[in-house]
């Protein structure tokens, strides 16, 4: 299209893009990601934007600590994103590095997709080149398809192959990710076999030809991510499975990093809503703590609880949390933010087996009223709403 042709109203979306709910990794961090190419300028693998270790302070941060560019031209803080152990993630990214597919399985709400884009983001710019796995995910999803209109007017061309977000991946050498891969049929799931094995996808319709073979080129890799609720990773092929480092994600070990994550992410989530955050430190522990003995099965103070069948993610905490910064900004003064915690928690609780509210209320009865008779204010306020959770 040349200039002369566009009109003043395709001028105005060209130059105010959509505002957009979720930003990727790579636009939300892209300052950050700048300066850590230019603060590190080690070797790197193949392909790769940073070097290994900037990756890992990109996902962990720096501690606080203003790095500066090594002609002092500028220094960042980079802000730490994922909760977690270090060393769990120096493997994936040493695994990342030797071109192995990486696996991350964990119960949900484990930050495994986030983990997943911000590695892919920092390796090679883009954690966009996606399949999401499901029950009806095809091949051709994971290959290619093709573009009919092209094929019936051109039959196989290469401009009428459609790459999936794999082959392009492979074709860029950049990073694939395929969420939640035990979803998909074991039939489809075996697609990946020979593709992370020989390292290239044949294309019988253009055999022959130099389109007949798409090869990766060095640095494209895979991360997969699965959830140990759904089908198992216990049914994937043995094949599949030697094919991947598997990396387990677990829950927030300590409670003060989980208070703090979920205070930072609901904070983040009602500022954009375009509210400011005021719920109380104490509301946030009592929520934070709540989670965490029912997902233990085990209080703080080491008594003990009956646990749900539902997991208590900190993902789930997150939205809690966010639920009653909303709530307070929206409807100040009408109640007590911390008398909502109740029937936010029920709702977490029952949500896969209705008689997992019988055990909430246990807890109730149990941890709740203990921690009201020993004096704290929050959970004496949290014990006398005990009557929401009865129905
Ligand atoms: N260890 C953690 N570090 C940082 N954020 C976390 C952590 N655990 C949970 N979260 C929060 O949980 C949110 C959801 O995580 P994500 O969707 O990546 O989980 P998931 O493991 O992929 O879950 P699912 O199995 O349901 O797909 C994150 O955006 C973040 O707010
Ligand atoms: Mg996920």
């Amino acid at each position: 299209m040349t200039t002369d042709t566009t009109t003043p109203a395709t001028d105005a979306v060209q130059a105010a893009p959509a505002a957009r709910q979720v930003q990727p990794p790579e636009d939300a961090y892209a300052a950050e990601l700048e300066f850590l190419a230019a603060y590190d300028t080690g070797p790197r693998p193949p392909a790769w934007h940073l070097t290994p270790r900037a990756v890992v302070t990109f996902v962990m941060g720096s501690n606080g600590e203003a790095l500066k560019l090594p002609d002092g031209s500028a220094s960042l803080t980079i802000s730490q994103k994922f909760v977690g152990e270090r060393s769990l993630v120096e493997r994936c990214v040493v695994t990342l590095a030797g071109e192995r597919g990486l696996l991350l399985v964990g119960e949900p709400g484990t930050a495994k997709s986030m983990l997943s884009e911000l590695l892919a983001a920092a390796v090679c710019g883009t954690s966009g080149l996606t399949v999401q796995g499901t029950a009806g995910t095809t091949e051709d999803q994971l290959k290619y398809g093709w573009n009919y209109a092209l094929l019936l007017a051109q039959g196989p061309s290469r401009d009428a192959l459609v790459p999936s977000p794999v082959l392009t991946a492979m074709s860029r050498g950049a990073v694939a990710r395929v969420e939640e891969v035990t979803r998909c049929l074991p039939e489809v799931q075996d697609a990946l076999v020979s593709l992370l094995s020989e390292r290239r996808i044949a294309v019988p319709e253009l055999a022959g030809g130099p389109d007949g073979q798409v090869h990766a080129a060095p640095g494209f890799t895979l991360i997969a991510t699965a959830n140990l609720r759904d089908r198992g990773v216990s049914e994937m092929s043995a094949a599949l499975k030697r094919r991947f480092n598997f990396e387990t994600i677990g829950p927030i070990a300590d409670l003060d990093a989980e208070t703090a994550l979920v205070r930072s992410q609901a904070r983040g989530s009602v500022e954009r809503a375009g509210a400011a955050f005021a719920v109380d430190d104490a509301v946030l522990e009592a929520l934070v703590t709540a989670f965490r003995d029912l997902r233990t099965g085990r209080s703080a103070e080491g008594w003990e609880v009956e646990r749900p069948s539902t997991v208590m993610s900190t993902a789930e905490a997150v939205s809690v949390a966010s639920a009653l910064g909303l709530a307070s900004a929206y409807f100040p003064g009408d109640r007590d933010v911390l008398a909502l915690l109740p029937g936010h928690l029920l709702g977490v609780v029952r949500k896969d087996d209705p008689t997992d509210a019988a055990r909430l209320l246990g807890y109730w009865d149990a941890a709740v009223r203990r921690r009201a008779e020993q004096g704290s204010a929050t959970w004496r306020t949290l014990w006398d709403l005990r009557h929401v959770l009865e129905h």
